[in-house]
């Protein structure tokens, strides 16, 4: 979530040497460190994830096994009650419609969703942010789930689903996202994680659908990728007075803003934002870009729509057109604020987060360097980035600099062997 200051500079090179069987190896070390040392069987390690149709961490799968782990359920079989809670809680279909229902999920998030190794941001999605995020085509109110006190009725926990259809390796496949997983700090470590996400498996199912894509900071059974961002400073003072970032040796301040700065304007004739007219055509241009990867996302017109038309605070997105009108170029970032945790001056940090990119009649860099102008006319401090698709190519002329997070990807029923980042086509939100 932040720069990671002790590695700059040179680990973009080192991070792009590393090959798939060292990634997965790697991911296997770090759970056997996070256990404290000893070699322990995923069983023991994983309660509950090991319980569930994912590749396990020991597991060596190769091509001939790809594809679901466990066939699909009759509708018959899939149990029709709630999962049950402990008798001081209850489930709740959230309703992201009602102001006040999506204020609560704001405010859950808002104080408990997910934060840096060292406490000093969180991520603030905002209510419009969520709003979009959670009411993708074909969405369901029952797939917004939380849980309340029953005595207070007091929102304590909350997952999401929304439909999505990915691109394995040239085959096409129904899922669902899942996203917004956060329990209260207050009951965290009580296993209920696990009855969330098997009450979210369970209404999902219901629906015939009996695969998921994931994403998540921390090591489970067992990353499909792991990818690392990436991040580059808009506003470095402010960076560096929360603690964002770091004065690099021998800068100072002032040559620090003079290396990030930007040109006012954008340098490139022509990008405008994406309008109603330019959807066909651009949708066709990102779905033949998305091809070149092995795992990547379908947009449909309406999702391709719903995803991308910019709406002020959420989501950004420009393109490029030929003379015939033609989508030739497309640059599309999110807005995810983070609160800074404890600082007297700066409450929040505005950072824009890529989202799909394509360049064709331009050079992948410029169109980039045109994201950040844009972002920083906008007034974002940072403009971050996973390592995927072909953002490395941009990383380091643009000056961004690894940071201390990383996203592991994860695919629930569906085995399929490690990628690299490089493979990913997919950006989840
Ligand atoms: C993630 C979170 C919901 C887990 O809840 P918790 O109270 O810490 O853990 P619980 O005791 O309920 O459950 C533990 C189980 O959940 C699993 N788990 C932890 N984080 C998880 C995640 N992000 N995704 C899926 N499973 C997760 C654990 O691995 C463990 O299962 P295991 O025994 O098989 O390993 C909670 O820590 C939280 O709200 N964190 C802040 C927000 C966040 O990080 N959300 C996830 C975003 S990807």
């Amino acid at each position: 979530m932040k720069e990671n200051n002790t590695l700059q500079n040179n680990t973009d090179q080192q991070h792009s040497n590393i090959s798939t069987p060292e990634i997965t190896q790697l991911i296997r070390q770090l759970t056997v460190q996070s256990s404290g040392g000893e070699q322990l069987s995923t069983s023991s390690i994983h309660k509950f994830w090991s319980t569930q149709p994912v590749p396990q961490l020991e597991e060596q799968s190769t091509a001939l096994d790809e594809g679901p782990i466990e066939p699909n359920k009759d509708p018959e079989d899939i149990r029709k009650q709630p999962f049950p809670l402990l008798p001081q809680f209850e489930w709740t279909e959230c309703d992201i419609e009602n102001q006040e229902e999506l204020e609560e999920v704001y405010q859950l998030l808002n104080a408990n969703y997910v934060e840096d190794d060292d406490s000093m941001f969180r991520f603030d999605y905002s209510g419009s942010f969520l709003y979009w995020a959670l009411r993708a085509p074909g969405w369901r109110k029952d797939w917004h789930v939380g849980v309340r006190t029953v005595s207070s009725k007091r929102l304590v926990a909350f997952i999401s689903a929304i439909p999505s259809t990915i691109c394995i390796k040239g085959q096409q496949v129904q899922v669902v996202e899942i996203n917004f997983l956060c329990i209260h700090k207050k009951l965290r470590n009580k296993r209920l994680a696990p009855v969330l996400i098997k009450e979210i498996t369970r209404r999902v199912n219901q629906r015939g659908i009996f695969q998921a894509v994931y994403t998540a900071g921390v090591v489970l059974p067992r990353p499909v990728a792991r990818c690392r961002y990436y991040h580059r400073s808009l506003n470095p003072k402010k960076l560096i007075q929360v603690g964002f970032s770091r004065l690099g040796p021998r800068m100072t301040l002032s040559r620090t803003i003079k290396l990030y700065a930007l040109p006012k304007d954008i340098t490139i004739v022509g990008l405008e934002p994406l309008s109603p007219q330019q959807l066909s055509s651009a949708r066709d241009l990102l779905a033949k870009y998305l091809t070149r990867f092995k795992l990547s996302i379908s947009f449909s017109l309406e999702e391709f729509s719903h995803w991308f038309l910019p709406r002020k605070n959420v989501i950004y997105c420009y393109i490029l057109k030929n003379e015939e009108g033609v989508v030739t170029d497309l640059i599309s970032f999110y807005e995810l604020p983070s609160t800074v945790i404890q600082h007297e001056k700066y409450k929040n940090l505005r950072a824009a987060y890529s989202f799909y990119n394509v360049a064709t009649s331009v050079p992948l860099e410029s169109l980039m360097q045109n994201a950040l102008i844009l972002a920083k006319q906008e007034g974002f401090d940072v403009f971050n980035a996973l390592d995927l698709m072909e953002n490395e190519t941009f990383f380091k002329q643009l000056k961004f600099h690894p940071g201390d997070g990383f996203l592991h990807y994860y695919l629930y029923n569906w085995r399929c062997s490690t990628l690299p980042p490089s493979e990913m086509g997919l950006v989840l939100l």
